[in-house]
C-alpha cells in the first residue's frame, strides 16, 4: 500500500490503472478509522481492482466553533488498518495541496443542504459537496463508497453527482454499529463509557420507529413522538431533531409511504451524534 500526497501523482495513478482496464474504487474519509470505514474499504476491495482511500480532514466542512482542531487523527494506525482492509493507495494531501488558492468555488446542492443537519451546521454540506467534487476529479474512479450512517450526506452527494454529471457509480453501505447498537463514528471517541451507553437510546429509538411502522403506523407525527419519548428517557442525550422524510429529496413526510428515512441528531457531552434508519414500505401495505 502506498501513501500519496500530491494530487497530480494521484490522478496519474488512477488514469494509468483505468487505461490498463482496471476498475478503481474510491472511499473518501476523514480518517481515525473504525469498523464502519473498514466495511466501506472491504466492500470497495471486493468490487474493484484498485482501491483508493482519501484521508483528509476537510476544514471547509467544519462550521466555525466546531471540532476541526481536535478532530481525532492517527495516520499510522489508519494506514495499518487500511492495508488490512485491502486498500492500495491512501491519498493524504495537506490543506495547501487541496486548496492551494483558497476555496472560492463551491458546490451547493439546494434544498438538500439546508435541512436537518444542514440547519444546525450552515455551510457544512457545501464544504462536503465541494471537497467530494474535488476528490472525484483528483481520483477519477469508476466507483465511490459512502456510508448510509450519514444519510443526508449520501443524498446530497448522489444528487451532486447526478446534477454535475460525474461519471461515477455511488454505492451506499449499511451502517456498522457497536454491540449495543450505537452507530460507529470517529466522534464516539469524545464519549465517556457512561455517555456511550446513554447514547444507545438513539439506535433503540430508531428500532422502535421501525417496529411501529412495521406494525402499521403510517403517521409521521406518531413515529416522531415515539422517537422523542425514547430519547427523553435517557438523561444527558439532547435530541436536536428527528426527521421523517424520503431518502432521495429529504422532503418531510406526514403520511409514510415508499422508502422512508427516520433520522436523528443529538448532543451527548461534547459530541454531536447522528443516526438513521431506512424503512421500506411496500406499495399496497395499508395501515391497519
Ligand atoms: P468520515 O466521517 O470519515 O466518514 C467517511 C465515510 O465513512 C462516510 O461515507 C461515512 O458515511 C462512512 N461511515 C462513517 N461511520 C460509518 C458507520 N458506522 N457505518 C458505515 N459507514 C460509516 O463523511 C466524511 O468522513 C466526510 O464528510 C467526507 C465524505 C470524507 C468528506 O470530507
Amino acid at each position: 500500500m502506498e501513501i500519496v500526497r500530491e494530487k497530480k501523482v494521484m490522478r496519474a495513478i488512477v488514469e494509468e490503472a483505468k487505461r490498463s482496464g482496471l476498475v478503481v474504487g474510491l472511499v473518501p474519509t476523514m480518517g481515525y478509522f473504525h469498523q464502519g470505514h473498514l466495511e466501506l474499504m472491504r466492500r470497495a476491495a471486493a468490487d474493484c481492482d484498485v482501491v483508493v482511500v482519501s484521508l483528509f480532514v476537510n476544514p471547509t466542512q467544519f462550521v466555525p466553533g466546531e471540532d476541526f482542531e481536535e478532530y481525532p487523527r492517527d495516520l499510522e494506525r489508519d494506514c495499518a488498518l487500511a492495508r488490512g482492509a485491502g486498500v492500495d493507495y491512501v491519498f493524504n494531501p495537506d490543506v495547501r495541496e487541496m486548496y492551494p488558492g483558497g476555496d472560492r468555488t463551491h458546490v451547493e446542492v439546494e434544498g438538500l443542504s439546508d435541512v436537518m443537519c444542514g440547519a444546525a451546521r450552515p455551510g457544512h454540506f457545501r464544504g462536503v459537496a465541494t471537497v467530494v467534487a474535488k476528490l472525484f476529479n483528483i481520483v477519477p474512479a469508476q466507483r465511490a463508497y459512502f456510508g448510509q450512517k450519514d444519510g443526508q450526506q449520501l443524498a446530497v452527494l448522489r444528487r451532486m453527482a447526478l446534477d454535475l454529471d460525474f461519471d461515477i457509480e455511488i454505492t451506499g453501505v449499511p451502517t456498522v454499529r457497536e454491540e449495543g447498537g450505537l452507530a460507529m463514528s470517529s466522534r464516539n471517541a469524545y464519549l465517556t463509557d457512561e455517555q456511550a451507553s446513554r447514547a444507545r437510546c438513539l439506535s433503540s429509538a430508531l428500532v422502535r420507529a421501525s417496529d411501529l411502522v412495521e406494525s402499521g403506523e403510517r403517521r409521521a407525527e406518531a413515529v416522531a413522538r415515539a422517537v422523542e419519548e425514547e430519547v427523553a428517557a435517557s438523561p444527558g442525550v439532547d435530541l436536536e431533531y428527528v426527521a421523517i422524510c424520503d431518502k432521495i429529496f429529504l422532503q418531510p413526510l406526514e403520511e409514510l409511504h415508499g422508502t422512508v428515512m427516520v433520522a436523528v441528531a443529538a448532543r451527548v457531552g461534547k459530541a454531536r451524534l447522528i443516526d438513521n434508519v431506512i424503512i421500506e414500505i411496500e406499495q399496497g401495505d395499508a395501515a391497519d
